[in-house]
C-alpha cells in the first residue's frame, strides 16, 4: 500500500536499525481491528471480547524497549485505523503499561495539524513521552518546509 507515513515510519526505523536496535514494524492497515464497545470487560478481568489481530499487536508492543507511532493527519486528527487501535489500547494507557519504554512520535501531513497529532500521539499510548519527531508535508518539495519537517517526495 502506498503510505508517505509508512515510508517516514520505515525511515526512523532504518536509522534506529543503524544504531543496533532490533526494529518490527506493524502497520495497521494490514490488520483487522473492530472498535472498541466500552464493554469494560478489560478493566474488569484484564480480557478483551474481541478475537482480531489487537492481541498480537498489543503484545508485540509490549515486548519492545521502545515504540515509535505514526499517523496520517486526517481531518486534523489521527488516522480512523489508528483512532481505533487506541480505543483498543484504553486499558493499557490507563495503567500505563507502556511506562519506561523509550519512545517518540511522528505525523505526516499535507498542510496542518502535524504538530496536534505528534502530541496526541505522545500523551495518550506514548506516556507523554518528549520525544517528538516532528510532522512532514506531503508536497514538501514545492513549498517551504516547516521547521522540524523532513520532505517526502
Ligand atoms: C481522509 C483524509 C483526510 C486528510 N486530512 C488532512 C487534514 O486535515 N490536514 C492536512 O493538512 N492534510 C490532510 N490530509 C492529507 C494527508 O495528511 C497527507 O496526504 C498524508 O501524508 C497522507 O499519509 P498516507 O500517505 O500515509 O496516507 C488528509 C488526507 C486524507 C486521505
Amino acid at each position: 500500500m502506498r503510505s508517505r507515513t509508512r515510508r517516514l515510519a520505515s525511515f526512523v526505523l532504518a536509522g534506529a536499525k543503524e544504531a543496533g536496535a532490533g526494529v518490527d514494524l506493524i502497520d495497521l492497515a494490514d490488520l483487522q481491528i473492530v472498535p472498541c464497545t466500552a464493554c469494560e470487560s478489560c478493566s474488569l478481568d484484564g480480557t478483551c471480547v474481541f478475537a482480531d489481530d489487537f492481541s498480537a499487536a498489543y503484545d508485540r508492543m509490549l515486548d519492545a524497549d521502545g515504540l515509535v507511532l505514526a499517523s496520517p493527519v486526517y481531518v486534523d486528527n489521527v488516522s480512523g485505523q489508528m483512532k481505533v487501535f487506541i480505543d483498543r489500547l484504553a486499558d493499557a494507557i490507563h495503567y500505563q503499561n507502556f511506562a519506561g519504554k523509550y519512545g517518540c512520535s511522528l505525523a505526516t501531513t499535507q498542510e496542518s495539524g502535524g504538530d496536534a497529532v505528534v502530541d496526541y500521539l505522545n500523551h495518550g499510548p506514548g506516556g507523554n513521552r518528549p520525544g517528538r519527531i516532528g510532522s512532514t508535508r506531503s508536497r514538501a518539495a514545492a513549498r517551504p518546509c516547516h521547521q522540524r519537517s523532513a520532505a517526502i517526495p
